[in-house]
């Protein structure tokens, strides 16, 4: 690392340490400490995940780091501070609840910052890329996760930062999430070198039932089992478990996660209007060449069951058409 790298790292270990001690302790982090509360989030979850609060003030932040003796210019393309004209410097997060983004061996190198009043734009401020902080390839909550992965050699995959945190009061610590980007190939392989089995666990609205299928697809390509949880429709992990409780999540979420194929041979039907008879006979195309990528006779079976009777077809037909695949594909 580079001297203004170094810096820099120093500088986020500061601030971190600064907007959590706000949070806890002072009369400026007031907001930030009621916000957190009224969405559930325990006094636990504060201290093990660092949260913070960035002061609703211009140059709170800027003050500090330039009292600690930190050049405020090199700041700037790590995105702690801003400014116009490159001599006056200013909060970037400001009036923002902060979450830490640590990197794999545990020190902070990015914020999360989440807007505490509705509508404000962007609801996430996030720090930008840069040398330390490359959010392709970075997961959140990895370095902690990864304590966790021996016993299960299993990771909960989830989109947002609050999710995890939630999570957490449901036990489920081997947690991770990506940092407002799609799953990487890069971090698809990360994760093979420590889990065998990947978890998805994603907004139950269209998009994170889109970016669900991205990601098993990426995840499939690396060669992790893969299950994708059932989050209902118009809730996240997080809204689920201030709603209905941690118990719940555990046992109705994760516990019926489905297979990979399960997910998919639904997820695809959006594609095809299936009133059509083409567009059945596509359909069935399709789903037969994810069956046919499926190993185990048994869980063939369910899925060609379905097949049969969805679409009043002959079972014989229907394990031809797999066993012709199969052979092709070795
Ligand atoms: N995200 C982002 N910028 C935004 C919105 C989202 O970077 N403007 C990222 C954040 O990392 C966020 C994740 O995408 O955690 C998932 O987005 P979303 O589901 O909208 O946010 P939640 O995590 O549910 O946020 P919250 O519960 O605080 O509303
Ligand atoms: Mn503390
Ligand atoms: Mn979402
Ligand atoms: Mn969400
Ligand atoms: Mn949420």
């Amino acid at each position: 690392l580079s001297e203004q790298e170094k810096s820099a790292l120093d500088a986020y270990e500061w601030s971190s340490k600064l907007f959590h001690h706000v949070l806890r302790f002072t009369a400026e982090g007031k907001n930030g400490l009621n916000y957190l509360e009224n969405r559930g989030f325990k006094q636990g979850d504060i201290e093990q995940f660092q949260l913070g609060y960035s002061p609703n003030k211009d140059q709170f932040l800027s003050t500090f780091l330039h009292k600690k003796g930190f050049q405020l210019t090199n700041l700037l393309d790590v995105g702690l501070l801003s400014s116009r004209d490159g001599n006056t410097f200013f909060d970037r997060f400001k009036g923002r609840v902060i979450f830490p983004i640590q990197n794999h061996q545990g020190k902070v190198v990015g914020f999360g910052g989440r807007a505490i009043e509705d509508g404000v734009e962007p609801k996430y401020l996030n720090s930008p890329d840069s040398k330390l902080f490359q959010k392709g390839k970075l997961l959140y909550n990895f370095y902690e996760a990864r304590k966790h992965f021996q016993k299960e050699k299993e990771v909960v995959l989830f989109e947002g930062y609050a999710d995890v945190i939630k999570a957490s009061q449901a036990g489920v610590y081997n947690s991770v999430a990506t940092l407002g980007t799609s799953l990487t190939k890069y971090q698809a392989s990360l994760l093979k070198r420590y889990v065998n089995r990947v978890v998805i666990c994603f907004d139950g609205d269209k998009a994170g039932k889109d970016a669900s299928h991205r990601a098993a697809q990426m995840l499939k390509d690396v060669e992790l089992d893969v299950l994708v949880a059932n989050v209902p429709y118009q809730l996240d992990p997080d809204d689920f478990i201030d709603t209905y409780g941690p118990e719940k999540f555990q046992n109705q979420v994760l516990r019926n996660a489905e297979s990979y194929i399960a997910f998919a041979l639904n997820y695809l039907k959006k594609d095809y209007n299936l009133q059509s008879k083409h567009d059945q006979l596509d359909y069935i195309e399709k789903a037969l060449d994810l069956i046919a990528t499926v190993d185990h006779a048994v869980e063939r079976d369910v899925y060609i069951k379905e097949l049969e009777e969805t679409f009043d077809l002959y079972r014989e037909t229907l394990e031809n058409e797999i066993a012709d695949r199969r052979r092709i594909n070795q």
